[in-house]
């Protein structure tokens, strides 16, 4: 039996289009996604989950009130759709510890840095690569870690390097880490976490 991925979105989801696209390849094969959450109503995410015929959510603190009530929604479309591995996938919010220790080496993220530079708190998106940039680092490169209590600071499951050019803006960087780095091991760790799981059941 393969195990059922939810993945966590909160804006254009190249990421998850990675991880479609890889199952649909059969690069994915001991996972398959039943649910994409976004924590945005206008996440484009949301649209590409629905062209690959994937169930959808949108859960907004907002709306509901608190940070408890946003994570207890989360948790309950979990359970609902019976949820084994949550992907974190440009996913632009902090999950607490009382949600992070809920599913232990269950839940993954991607971060566009080599982790421990550039990461944690204030370290999303864009910023990452501008940090780079301004620091003067010369490789950069994406990770995927399981998520815990601290923010980037979980176990690391695989990391890949990339090259920074002199000309580059935090735009052109972003887009070749996505490119030659994040849409290549969020795919192969998912891939990993879910037949090890698939394993461990047998
Ligand atoms: C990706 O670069 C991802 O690594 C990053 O946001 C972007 C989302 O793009 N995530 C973080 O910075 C999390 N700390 P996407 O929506 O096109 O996948």
């Amino acid at each position: 039996m393969s195990a059922r991925v939810a993945v966590l979105v909160s804006g254009g989801g190249t990421n998850l289009q990675a991880l479609i696209d890889a199952q649909a390849r059969g690069d994915i094969h001991s996972g398959a996604i039943q649910l994409v959450i976004a924590n945005r109503a206008d996440a484009y995410a949301l649209e590409r989950a629905k062209k690959a015929g994937i169930a959808t959510a949108v859960v907004l603190k907002k709306e509901l009130g608190s940070a408890e009530a946003f994570e207890a929604r989360i948790h309950e479309l979990l359970a609902e759709y019976r949820i084994d591995i949550i992907v974190l996938a440009g996913f632009m919010a902090i999950l607490s510890e009382a949600f992070t220790s809920r599913y232990p080496r269950r839940i993954l993220n991607v971060h566009p840095s080599l982790i421990p530079s550039f990461c944690g708190k204030g370290y999303y998106g864009l910023h990452v690569h501008e940090a780079a940039l301004a620091y003067g680092v010369k490789v950069t490169g994406a990770t995927v870690h399981f998520v815990n209590e601290v923010p980037d600071g979980g176990e690391i499951i695989l990391q890949k390097a990339v090259e920074i050019l002199p000309d580059d803006t935090p735009e052109v960087l972003q887009k070749r880490v996505m490119e030659q780095a994040e849409w290549k091991i969020l795919p192969a760790a998912v891939e990993t976490v879910c037949s090890e799981l698939v394993a461990e059941r047998k």
